[in-house]
């Protein structure tokens, strides 16, 4: 059933141009975004003053990268919250908010009780949901659905790249429906959503190039993901992909924060991934970059194809395709994917199954 491959992770990233598609194809037409299942008429959403978006884990990351797609393309206020934070801190509540929960499962407990606790203070929730009938997909007032497919392995991939494309086209559909973008540019960025199946499939390639950086860092024993705004966000993801499949310490800071305290932890040979895909804090990524080089840092730069320059600073570079800015999440994953991926295979583990951790959290 793992259709040739040796884990079920590697089946499932290599899913990710078809899951990508199938959540997203369904949902455009004409140059536009439909989202049927929505339950909300254009009225609805501009009368929305803020969205609060919950969940655990991964699903929380696609929440992080959410807050600066919809803030930046729809201009809606986000609060983004931990599932087991939302529920006990007694959130301010205000009319005219939306909540959206977010699960692959659908059955995380603490992202149940979070929905449950917002709908008992008259929220409306959406859920953004993998697993059709499952609990919070029955709960939500509304359910739109990744098309992920069934996803094993512990570890996710799919599910989180149907996520990121849940996201994005909500956030269109809000930024059109409160007149923040127009035809054109609407039209512009569906294009670039139906380009990033192709994209994804050609990024999985690098797998064996990917493959040999890891093998190289079996044995290490801290790693460090940096990046700002949305690369900051992926870099929440990179970091926990690595840590749990592969029991590497790691962390995600956010670049700026480096001088805070961090960057103490930075010894010779300390590998930091930096992710600079959002060109506009390209320069400030790079200047971080060069902090870390300096301290001996070994680094492995993600960024778009063209911003060669890197290669002065950075050791190992992995390079894009161009997209929307707004959509670099959903191609920057893979190589992080790939290589926690590889460093959990080189390391004999057991990929799908790491220790101590579920498929699905059902208990507080
Ligand atoms: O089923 P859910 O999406 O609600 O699960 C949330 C987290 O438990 C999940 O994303 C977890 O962090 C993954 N194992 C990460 O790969």
């Amino acid at each position: 059933e793992k259709g040739g491959y040796e884990f079920f992770m590697l089946k499932e990233m290599y899913e990710q141009p078809q899951a990508v598609g199938d959540t997203l194809n369904p949902r455009i037409k004409d140059g536009n975004v439909v989202i049927e299942e929505l339950g909300m008429s254009d009225d609805e959403i501009r009368s929305i003053r803020k969205i609060y978006m919950i969940a655990c884990g991964s699903a929380y990351h696609t929440c992080v990268s959410a807050k600066y797609v919809f803030e930046g393309l729809a201009r809606i206020p986000v609060e983004v919250d931990l599932a087991s934070e939302f529920r006990y801190r007694h959130p301010i509540y205000e009319p005219d908010t939306l909540a959206i929960i977010v699960s692959q499962s659908g059955e995380t407990a603490d992202s149940l009780a979070a929905l449950r606790e917002a709908k008992e203070h008259g929220i409306k929730v959406l859920g953004i949901v993998n697993v059709v009938g499952s609990s919070i997909a029955r709960e939500a007032d509304n359910v739109m659905y990744t098309w992920a497919g069934p996803e094993i392995a512990v570890a996710t991939t799919k599910a989180y790249s149907t996520q990121l494309i849940a996201h994005y086209l909500l956030a269109l559909k809000f930024a059109k429906a409160r007149g923040e973008i127009d035809d054109t540019q609407m039209a512009e960025m569906v294009e670039d959503l139906k380009k990033l199946p192709g994209q994804i499939e050609m990024l999985l390639e690098n797998k064996k190039r990917i493959q040999k950086f890891a093998n190289r860092y079996l044995a290490t024993e801290h790693v460090f993901f940096i990046g700002r705004g949305l690369d900051y966000a992926i870099s929440l993801e990179g970091s926990l992909k690595l840590k749990e499949i592969s029991y590497i310490h790691s962390e995600a800071y956010a670049a700026g924060e480096l001088k805070h305290g961090t960057i103490s932890l930075i010894e010779e040979d300390t590998l930091v991934t930096a992710v600079a895909t959002q060109e506009e804090l390209y320069k400030k990524t790079l200047s971080n970059i060069q902090e870390v080089k300096t301290r001996g840092a070994f680094v492995l730069a993600v960024t778009n194809e063209g911003n060669t320059e890197i290669e002065k600073t950075a050791d190992y570079v992995i390079y894009l395709p161009k997209t929307n800015k707004y959509f670099t999440n959903s191609l920057a994953v893979v190589p992080l994917q790939l290589f926690a991926y590889y460093v959990s295979l080189g390391k004999g583990l057991d990929v799908d199954k790491p220790r101590n951790l579920a498929k699905s959290v059902t208990v507080e």
